[in-house]
């Protein structure tokens, strides 16, 4: 246990009031419930430890730290009822007045009976306590969802509760959910949706003829023609097969196997699935997982979580975010003392810097891989999401494939997302991953590791069919499907360029051109002071702006630091999502706090 988690435990349970009774000598310790133990001599040293209340008599000592972090986290921790009718039926409560329905637990000579002032009943100590939680998941950390979203929540409900703010509504620029920020959804998508949950409507005229044979194929890939059966473990047939189909027509012709489709709860599912496979160690050494820096936090926590090691390599920020072979192979080195770097993760287009790679920057990372060896995770979920006329989206499938000999035998994993693109489903949880050149014996063991959660969620996959096998030109619901579809692709473009161009128009602003993805990850340069005051806060100094900009504004961004980035530089993410309108404010609303931010710190 490492010293900071239990110093955190500690402060966490400050609000705990520890009596103390008389000091005396030994005599009977304890574990377990209220019911289980009163031991000992009511001569001995006894303390009651109760949850704070506002008679807590004068005696009283508030702070707990004095107790060994074991001692105490087992001695705080509280169970909600136990009657003392129940612990008299056990025999229990025939000791002296102060510790009745109190647990006695021994700690440096002195005897500690705990009771909860709310309940008036003793804790049972928990089986899962910070002593004994497992670690990676302890470290593990996503800054998307993490203290500044925490904060703008608490924002939310003051605000509900009429707290007095500079601002009306929270912005939560902080995360890429697009229906959350008001997009609507795409209408044939929903259709085949409401078809397939309900099939009766298969009757209902009002539905196109085109959703309803959708939907008709989705069931008939559900056992029972039900969707609310489970699924096999890699997804529905037929979603695989359109799957399969989808990526042949995507790549210019390329073959794709469905057997090579493994379909998944949002695409984080399947990589985590797929990293799983790399969690044994070698030689003693863990392995090493190169990642862009700055990343997606999906990376780093799953890195955390499954104990391998994570080896970043930089964006070249200068460069619009490019990825520069050199710095791959100065990472690669960096990483191989302390772990055997097996994986390549590469993001296109970039979350969060929004590059969209070049052909020839993938040939060169293709050639970097197979060099080195490495298995290659192409993070594709914005393939839809290309905004610069200049540039466009080269799946890592098609480009090692057309590389021919040796490229073209590499493993790979690509995986997609429903979340992302025109569709933004992001609650429906689906995707998929295409893994090819992996040996069939690991696929197998692949196969097996997922069935043990049985299936994806199959309304996810059902929206997964309807984004790899969309309406057809000459079908019923073709024109208006492709209407939506591009209204919101050039709406996510326009929105993209308003954002870089106004944060561009900031002093201490340098934002990197809109390529793709659906965020902006502007460099800010914060004045010394600022840094000093973030210092004294125990704040990062981006963390420090965020939460300055949070509280001050209502907007809520994501500080850089939660994606890293190159030391001595500040960042932070924020979405392209909001609409229009309110984008527009919430831009000049950060220009007026960054002037007046430069005002205060300069
Ligand atoms: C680069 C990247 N990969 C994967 C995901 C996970 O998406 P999903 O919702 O499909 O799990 C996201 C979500 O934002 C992402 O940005």
């Amino acid at each position: 246990m490492s010293k900071s988690r239990g110093s955190g435990a500690a402060a966490r349970t400050t609000q705990y009031v520890l009596l103390l009774l008389h000091r005396g000598g030994g005599g009977g310790g304890g574990s377990g419930c209220c019911c289980s133990n009163t031991s000992g001599s009511p001569s001995t040293a006894t303390a009651i430890v109760s949850r704070r209340c506002a008679t807590a008599p004068s005696r009283s000592i508030v702070n707990n730290d004095k107790f060994d972090r074991r001692s105490s986290s087992t001695l705080l921790s509280s169970a909600s009822s136990c009657s003392s009718q129940r612990q008299q039926q056990r025999g229990i409560g025939n000791d002296s007045s102060d510790n009745r329905r109190g647990r006695v637990v021994m700690t440096g000579g002195t005897r500690i009976i705990i009771r909860d002032a709310a309940t008036q009943c003793a804790p049972a100590q928990k089986v899962l306590t910070m002593d004994n939680v497992y670690d990676n998941l302890v470290k593990m950390e996503y800054a998307v969802r993490g203290p500044l979203l925490i904060r703008a929540l608490e924002i939310e409900k003051e605000l509900q509760k009429g707290v007095k703010k500079p601002f009306k509504e929270v912005i939560k620029a902080n995360i890429g959910d697009a229906h959350a920020m008001g997009q609507k959804p795409i209408t044939f998508l929903r259709q085949v949706l409401v078809l397939a949950l309900n099939p009766q409507l298969l009757e209902d005229p009002s539905y196109p003829e085109d959703a309803k044979e959708r939907a008709r194929a989705i069931l008939g890939g559900c056992k029972g023609c039900s969707i609310g059966s489970y699924t096999e473990s890699a997804g529905i047939d037929v979603v695989r097969r359109h799957a399969a189909k989808y990526i042949e027509e995507r790549d210019g012709g390329i073959p794709s196997h469905h057997q090579n489709i493994i379909l998944s709860n949002g695409a984080s599912d399947g990589i985590k699935a797929f990293l799983k496979l790399f969690n044994g160690r070698l030689n003693g050494k863990p392995t090493g997982v190169m990642i862009p820096i700055p990343q997606y936090p999906l990376y780093s926590a799953t890195i955390s979580e499954f104990g391998l090691q994570q080896c970043g390599y930089y964006l070249d920020e200068d460069n619009k975010w490019g990825l520069d072979v050199d710095e791959l192979e100065r990472a690669y080195q960096a990483a191989k003392t302390n772990s055997n770097p097996r994986v390549l993760v590469v993001i296109n287009p970039g979350n969060p810097t929004g590059q969209v790679l070049t052909r020839e920057n993938i040939e060169n990372i293709v050639r970097f891989a197979h060099k080195n060896k490495l298995f290659l995770l192409a993070d594709e979920v914005y393939q839809d999401n290309v905004y610069d006329k200049d540039s466009a989206f080269y799946s890592f499938k098609r480009v090692m494939t057309e590389m021919g000999e040796p490229y073209c035998h590499m493993e790979l994993a690509s995986f997609m997302s429903i979340s992302k693109g025109y569709m933004g489903e992001c609650g429906l949880r689906g995707g998929y991953a295409e893994i090819i050149n992996m040996d069939p014996k690991v696929m197998a063991i692949l196969m097996k590791s997922i069935s043990a959660t049985l299936c994806p969620t199959a309304v996810g996959q059902a929206a997964m069919d309807v984004v790899v096998n969309p309406p057809r030109q000459g079908e019923p619901s073709y024109e208006a499907f492709l209407n939506e579809k591009k209204s919101i692709l050039s709406s996510l473009a326009e929105r993209s360029r308003l954002v870089v161009d106004t944060l561009n128009s900031i002093p201490g602003y340098k934002v990197n051109p809109a390529m793709g993805a659906m965020y902006v990850f502007p460099r800010v340069e914060i004045p010394e002071k600022a840094i000093k005051a973030a210092k004294a806060a125990g704040q990062t100094p981006d963390t420090f702006y965020a939460f300055q900009l949070l509280e001050a504004t209502g907007i809520c961004v994501i500080p850089g630091s939660g994606f890293s980035q190159k030391p001595n530089t500040y960042h932070f993410r924020t979405t392209i999502l909001p609409q229009k309108e309110k984008l527009k404010s919430m831009l000049s609303i950060l220009k007026e706090f960054h002037l007046k931010f430069l005002k205060e710190y300069s």
